[in-house]
C-alpha cells in the first residue's frame, strides 16, 4: 500500500558531460557573493576548481572561499564555515565536492542568519530553521551520499563523540546540482566502492522494512541490479562513463526521499555506521559495509519473507526446494561474496574501532523503530560486537 504523503523535490539537476555550463543558468539568479567551499584539495588536482573559478568570474561574482571542509565535517568546522559566510555576506554558497562539502554548505546555510549554537539547534534538538536560509548550489565530485538532491547534513562532535543527521525540508535543499560523471573519475577507488557501497545501503534501508505490497520496492530492486551491474563494471574500468553515469544516477534516486514515500524504512544500519564514525572518523561507506551483514543476519529472522525475495529479485538464488530461511541467507551469502570482491572492508577493527570503543559505540548509536526488529541496547552490543 501506498500510504499518504506529500512530496516536493525541488533540486534543479545538470547531469552530464556539459553539466557545468548549467552554472551560467544559475548564477544570474543569485546576488554577487559567492562562498566557495571545497574540501582538502581533490578539486584543485582535477582542475575543477579552475573550470568553477572561471565561470563563477564570467558571471561577475566576487569569490570568497571556505577551504578544508574535511570529510565528515565537524562541528568545530561548522562555527568556521558560518563567520566565514556572514564575513563574505554570501548571497550563494556552492558547494563543490562530496557528500561532505555538500552537507556542511546546507549546515552552514541555515545557521548564518541564526543566534543558536548550530549544533545544539539542529543536531541535538532538531529543530526547523527559522532563520533566513542562504541559497545553496552543489557541483559534485563523489558519488553516494544523494547529498546532491536532499536535505541532509551531517555532521560530527568530536567532543560529544556524536554524529548525526538533520533531514531538512525542501528550503535546505540544494537550488541546483551540477552531475557529471566525469568529475568521479579520479576518486580513488577505495572512494569509489565506498560510495557504491553507500548507494546499496541507502537503498537496503528503505526496501528492509514494511511487509506490504508496494511499488517503491519493486523501483529498489531494478535500482539495485543496475548498480550491481555497473559497479562491477566500474571497478574494473573507473573510467567506463556508461557505468559510472549509472552509479551517479542510482546515487541521486536511491537517497532524494522518492523511494521512501508512502513506506516505511529502517535506517539502522546507518545509525550503528554513524556511532562507528563518531569513534573512530573511519570513511562513511566503510563504516555502512563493516557493520551491514551483522546487523541484517541479526535481523534475517523478523523479516525472513523479505530477505528472501530479495536474494531471488536481487541476487538471482533459485527457490526452488529451499526452506525461505535457506533461500534469504543465500542473499546475504550472495551479497557478502559480492561485497568482499569489491573490496569493502568487512569489519570495524580495520576501521579503528577498539575494544575499549564497545560501550561508547553502543550509548552514540541512536534507535530507529522502522525495522524489523527495533533494537534495544542489548540487541545494539550483540551486532557491534559481531562487528569486529
Ligand atoms: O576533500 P577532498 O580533497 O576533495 O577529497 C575528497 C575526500 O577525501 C575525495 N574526493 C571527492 N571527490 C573527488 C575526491 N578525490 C578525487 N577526485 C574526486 N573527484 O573523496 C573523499 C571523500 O569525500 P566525502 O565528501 O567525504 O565523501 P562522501 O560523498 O561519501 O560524503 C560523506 C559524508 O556525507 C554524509 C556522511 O555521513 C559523510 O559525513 N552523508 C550524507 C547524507 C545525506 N546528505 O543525505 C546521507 C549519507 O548517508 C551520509 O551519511
Ligand atoms: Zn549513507
Amino acid at each position: 500500500m501506498i500510504g499518504n504523503f506529500t512530496y516536493c523535490n525541488p533540486t534543479k539537476l545538470y547531469f552530464g558531460k556539459n553539466a557545468l555550463e548549467g552554472l551560467n543558468e544559475e548564477l544570474p539568479k543569485y546576488g554577487k557573493n559567492v562562498l566557495l567551499v571545497y574540501g582538502g584539495g581533490s578539486i584543485k588536482k582535477n582542475k575543477i576548481y579552475d573550470q568553477v573559478v572561471a565561470l563563477l568570474k564570467q558571471n561577475g561574482k566576487q569569490i570568497f572561499e571556505d577551504a578544508g571542509v574535511m570529510p565528515n565535517p565537524t562541528s568545530e568546522k561548522l562555527k568556521e564555515g558560518i563567520e566565514r559566510a556572514k564575513a563574505a555576506n554570501a548571497d550563494l554558497i556552492l558547494a563543490v565536492g562530496g557528500g561532505s562539502v555538500c552537507d556542511y554548505a546546507k549546515a552552514v546555510s541555515v545557521s548564518v542568519h541564526c543566534n543558536d549554537d548550530a549544533w545544539d539547534k539542529y543536531f541535538i534538538r532538531f529543530d526547523e530553521p527559522t532563520c533566513k536560509i542562504i541559497p545553496v548550489g552543489c557541483v559534485l565530485t563523489m558519488v553516494g551520499t544523494g547529498s546532491e538532491m536532499n536535505g541532509g547534513a551531517v555532521i560530527t562532535n568530536h567532543e560529544q563523540k556524536l554524529k548525526i543527521g538533520h533531514v531538512f525540508g525542501e528550503n535546505v535543499y540544494p537550488k541546483f546540482s551540477v552531475m557529471n560523471p566525469e568529475f568521479t573519475f579520479t576518486l580513488p577507488k577505495y572512494q569509489m566502492i565506498s560510495g557504491i557501497y553507500d548507494i546499496m545501503s541507502h537503498i537496503l534501508e528503505q526496501y528492509f522494512s514494511g511487509t506490504d505490497d508496494n511499488t517503491s520496492d519493486y523501483i529498489m530492486e531494478g535500482l539495485l541490479r543496475s548498480l550491481i551491474h555497473s559497479a562491477d563494471i566500474a571497478v574494473e574500468n573507473p573510467t567506463d562513463y556508461e557505468a559510472r553515469s549509472n552509479i551517479m544516477w542510482i546515487a541521486t534516486w536511491a537517497l532524494n526521499t522518492l523511494v521512501a514515500k508512502g513506506k516505511t524504512t529502517d535506517w539502522m544500519v546507518h545509525m550503528l555506521a554513524q556511532a562507528v564514525a563518531a569513534h573512530t572518523d573511519a570513511t562513511h561507506g566503510m563504516t555502512l559495509a563493516a557493520v551491514s551483514m551483522p546487523y541484517y543476519r541479526y535481523i534475517l529472522p523478523y523479516g525472513t519473507a523479505k530477505f528472501a525475495r530479495y536474494a531471488v529479485n536481487v541476487w538471482g538464488v533459485d527457490p526452488e526446494g529451499k526452506s525461505e530461511t535457506q533461500v534469504a541467507n543465500e542473499g546475504l551469502a550472495a551479497m557478502e561474496a559480492w561485497m568482499k570482491k569489491l573490496g569493502l572492508v568487512m569489519n570495524i577493527t580495520e576501521l579503528g574501532a577498539t575494544a575499549g570503543m564497545l560501550d561508547g559505540m553502543v550509548k552514540s548509536t541512536l534507535v530507529m523503530d522502522g525495522g524489523y526488529k527495533v533494537m534495544d541496547e542489548k540487541d545494539i552490543r550483540t551486532v557491534l560486537k559481531a562487528s569486529y
